[in-house]
């Protein structure tokens, strides 16, 4: 028997029209659109506005997007899995609010949180259940609605976060493309250095939680810098000398937005700054929506048998890196 693997066969995105320019994040706090450009490279982020609207917003118009485009019938759709670090509720999951909405209504549904690295935990999720031969079409959502956690009274985390969602579609695949191999680290001496405190079983919500900003995010972002950097550097390198590669041989390599200069000096380090995807200048980081939001921008750029790397860093820490081999030549709808 031919051996299956998961291969990316769609992707949709979606990301809020309400623009948040840095000039409006300097009314808010003391800061200036010359720091923030210069420091992180964020020229604007979406900020997903109206009450009630939660992760699933956008998640279910990025899904419908997903659908529309690749012509599958929701009904086929056997599994559901939503990354977010922002679900909509404690409880229920996201993915049941999203699989009810879109007309996924055979799929078994689940949350995963992976925080940043969230899109790389839920690709070796499902590529595992399409490679087990139990599923042939999974809908992986990952995205996040960071401007519900963030401060916008602490300038060191209130310019960096944004809004948005992207969805992919995995089926399986005998051809020589797909998910060919994943690294997946976590330290969790990064605990205290990158983390929302409050909210949770440890830290249940009361007036003292809200009093003390403990539904932020709070982050050590010189701390959490040096991490990325390294952290992101060393699992690239790890995946393309484990796979035989060149980097020559790399068409294109995906990193978690979070700041410009670490997207830069990951790239110096695997020396190919000609070929990396960048959108944090228009969406900020979207945590684990950044990955597949450029992926669903750079999808006409796209061909069939292009050798891809993602790599992310968040909160745990938890880091890896994804090589794929591109299933299609991309072209939006
Ligand atoms: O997605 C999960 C992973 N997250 C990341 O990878 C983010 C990692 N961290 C970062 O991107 C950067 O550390 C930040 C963008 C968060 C901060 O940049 P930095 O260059 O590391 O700045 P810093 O925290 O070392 O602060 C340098 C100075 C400080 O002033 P002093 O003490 O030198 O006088 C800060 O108070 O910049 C000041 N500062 C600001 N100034 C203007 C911090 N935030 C701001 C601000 N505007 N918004």
């Amino acid at each position: 028997m031919e051996k299956i693997n998961a291969v990316i066969s769609g992707i949709g995105g979606y990301v809020p029209e309400d623009i948040l320019t840095n000039e409006d994040i300097s009314q808010l706090v003391d800061t200036s659109d010359e720091w923030i450009r210069t420091r992180v490279g964020i020229e604007e982020r979406r900020i997903l506005r109206g009450e009630g609207k939660g992760t699933s917003y956008m998640g279910i118009r990025a899904v419908q997007q997903l659908l529309e485009k690749t012509g599958v019938n929701p009904e086929e759709i056997e599994v559901v899995l939503c990354s977010s670090t922002t679900p909509d509720f404690g409880f229920p999951t996201t993915a049941s609010v999203i699989a009810y909405n879109t007309g996924c209504v055979n799929a078994m549904t689940f949350d995963l949180q992976g925080a940043c690295s969230g899109f790389l935990y839920g690709l070796e999720t499902a590529a595992n259940y399409i490679r087990s031969g139990r599923y042939k079409k999974i809908v992986l959502v990952s995205g996040d609605k960071m401007t519900s956690i963030t401060d916008y009274t602490d300038r060191n985390t209130c310019p960096l976060f944004g809004d948005g969602c992207g969805a992919v579609l995995l089926e399986p695949t005998t051809e020589p493309v797909g998910i060919i191999d994943t690294i997946l680290k976590t330290d969790g001496s990064g605990l205290s250095h990158l983390i929302m405190k409050g909210g949770g079983s440890a830290y249940p919500s009361s007036h003292e939680t809200v009093d003390n900003h403990m539904h932020y995010v709070y982050q050590d972002g010189k701390y959490v810098f040096k991490h990325a950097v390294s952290y992101m550097a060393a699992v690239s390198l790890e995946i393309v000398e484990k796979n035989g590669l060149k980097k020559e041989d790399l068409d294109w390599v995906v990193p978690h937005q979070a700041n410009l200069r670490i997207i830069d000096a990951v790239a110096n380090r695997l020396g190919i700054a000609d070929k990396v995807m960048i959108n944090i200048q228009k969406y900020g980081n979207t945590s684990a929506g950044t990955i597949p939001l450029c992926l669903w921008e750079y999808e006409d750029q796209l061909k069939k048998g292009d050798d891809i790397i993602l790599t992310a860093f968040g909160a745990g820490f938890t880091w890896g890196a994804v090589y794929l081999k591109w299933g299609y030549d991309g072209k939006k709808a």
